[in-house]
């Protein structure tokens, strides 16, 4: 029997917990993902252990399209690596030749991610790969030169709260999403537990313009994980 197909959005569809988006780029995986034809269009299976947005898709209370971009919006994705994830937001954001006009800025600090990412990029244009360190604005700001819809911050580093906080008071527009994908274990400078260390980046956003939306726990698909799911005030 056929699964029930559930529209979150253009692009992107949940087909019991599993979720899809409609491939930018026919015939080719990014991950050595699943693909699927339907009639004229092609769809790539979006891994929930792969990735803490399509975790938070799945584990999210509330409605799980507002955790994504609108189509043909402007995203700042902090931790690209070599695109993984970013590529499924291409496919929602801008699709095939980014006829929707979208745009996603992809950071990462790794010379060696960024040349697996340019080679992405290539295929799919709306992506603008930035080779920086996004824990300096300074080196952001020359290429992001209009503020963003949709924020996504994936970074193993220490102080992740207050990166995502400069971060979003320098680029996100008002009432924008600013999404957290908070690492435990990378919170070297937080006393304590994990637990503690995840009430300390909760205070630290308490504090700020950041608004909390919901905090999503991704245990059992992402170890150590949590995210916070806010709205820029
Ligand atoms: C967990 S991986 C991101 C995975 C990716 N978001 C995905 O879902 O496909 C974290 C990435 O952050 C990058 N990174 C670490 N510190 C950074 C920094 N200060 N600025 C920019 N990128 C950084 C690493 O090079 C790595 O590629």
């Amino acid at each position: 029997m056929r699964r029930k197909s559930l529209s979150l959005g253009w692009g992107i569809r949940r087909e019991g917990r599993n979720f899809w988006t409609r491939n930018a780029v026919k015939g080719v995986s990014v991950r050595k993902e699943k693909r699927k034809r339907d009639g004229r269009n092609e769809w790539r299976h979006w891994n929930s252990t792969k990735s803490k947005i399509s975790a938070s898709l799945l584990r999210t209370k509330k409605d799980p399209r507002d955790l994504l971009p609108e189509v043909g919006q402007t995203c700042l994705y902090l931790g690209a690596s070599v695109g993984g994830t970013v590529s499924h937001i291409h496919d929602c954001v801008c699709g095939s030749g980014n006829h929707h006009r979208g745009k996603i800025f992809a950071v990462d600090i790794s010379p060696r991610m960024m040349r697996d990412l340019v080679q992405l990029c290539d295929k799919r244009p709306g992506i603008f790969p930035i080779l920086a360190d996004a824990r300096n604005v300074s080196e952001l700001s020359p290429f992001i030169q209009k503020k963003v819809d949709w924020l996504h911050q994936d970074l193993s580093i220490a102080d992740q709260a207050k990166t995502f906080i400069k971060v979003s008071e320098a680029f996100l527009k008002r009432d924008g999403v600013a999404l957290l994908s908070l690492k435990g274990a990378s919170e070297r400078n937080s006393e304590g537990d994990m637990k503690n260390r995840f009430q300390n980046a909760k205070t630290i956003i308490e504090d700020s313009r950041l608004k909390i939306i919901e905090i999503i726990d991704l245990k059992g698909l992402e170890q150590q994980h949590i995210l916070f799911n806010c709205k820029f005030r």
